[in-house]
């Protein structure tokens, strides 16, 4: 398998702090893997992914995506912030467009395109809707259609689901399981929730200690495809209980 993202004893300290945040981070990311980064809040997890997309550089080490070293962001890497970025004025298919707008003149496919993949997160029918018009849910997932529609080889995504109920959450959930095994996206995925990192990921890094590492490294032995049920399943919850245990034992600075 090929390793698409690769971080190299990579460490970060900000110049205007006493301690690295992060120090010793060798993680390797394989073409079409969803991994998740977990940990307690301040643990550095946001840090680390914009070092892998870019928006953040290093202070030792070195990150190499696609087999070129990062120092901005590049185009086969989306990233989505935790909260959804719409521009007010836009309709929710000019949103989703935006990113196609900013490289080059709009086709009528495009626009096809755009409608397709609103139609695939649930929103068909809202397509000529202003933000403010939206719930907190049809915002994110006006963000997963627009992060979607370029079918980037990466996809970067912050505590997407953070503020959504718990219904909700279960439904994107499953979209983006379905969308990303569709597409063949490699996805890196923050979340605080273990049972959201389990469900979704082929591997769960735990970021902890001061500064962070990756203290400890789950993968998850499911296809897939997983149907929502497999939650309720022993095998499953054994394996968010031992995540949950661990994540009390090892240290991580607190905001
Ligand atoms: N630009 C910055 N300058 C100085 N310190 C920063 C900066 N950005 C983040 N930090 C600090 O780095 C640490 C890690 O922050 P980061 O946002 O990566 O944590 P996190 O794990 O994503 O937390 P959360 O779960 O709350 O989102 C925190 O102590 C934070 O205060
Ligand atoms: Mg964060």
């Amino acid at each position: 398998m090929t390793s698409i993202i690769q971080c190299h004893d990579v460490g970060l300290h900000f110049a205007n702090e006493q301690k690295p945040v992060l120090a010793n981070i060798n993680v390797q990311v394989q073409a079409g893997e969803f991994v998740s980064i977990i940990g307690k809040s301040g643990s550095g997890k946001t840090t680390l992914l914009k070092m892998i997309g870019g928006l953040l550089q290093p202070s030792t080490g070195d990150i190499h995506v696609l087999g070129r070293r990062i120092s901005e962001p590049i185009e086969e890497c989306t990233y989505v912030f935790q909260k959804p970025v719409l521009l007010e004025w836009r309709t929710v298919l000019e949103n989703v467009l935006v990113p196609i707008e900013v490289k080059r003149r709009l086709k009528q496919a495009d626009k096809e395109q755009a409608k397709a993949i609103i139609q695939t997160v649930g929103l068909a029918g809202h397509e000529d809707k202003y933000p403010h018009e939206l719930s907190g849910g049809m915002m994110s997932r006006v963000t997963l259609a627009r992060a979607l529609l370029t079918q980037p080889k990466i996809l970067l995504m912050d505590e997407p689901f953070a503020a959504l109920d718990a219904m909700t959450k279960d439904q994107l959930q499953l979209e983006l399981m379905q969308l990303s095994s569709q597409f063949s996206t490699t996805i890196v995925f923050i979340t605080h929730d273990i049972t959201e990192a389990v469900y979704l990921s082929d591997r769960v890094l735990l970021l902890g200690g001061q500064p962070a590492e990756v203290a400890h490294e789950y993968t998850i032995p499911f296809s897939k495809l997983r149907p929502k049920e497999l939650k309720f399943n022993p095998s499953f919850t054994g394996i968010v209980k031992e995540i949950y245990e661990t994540i009390e034992t090892v240290g991580a600075s607190s905001r």
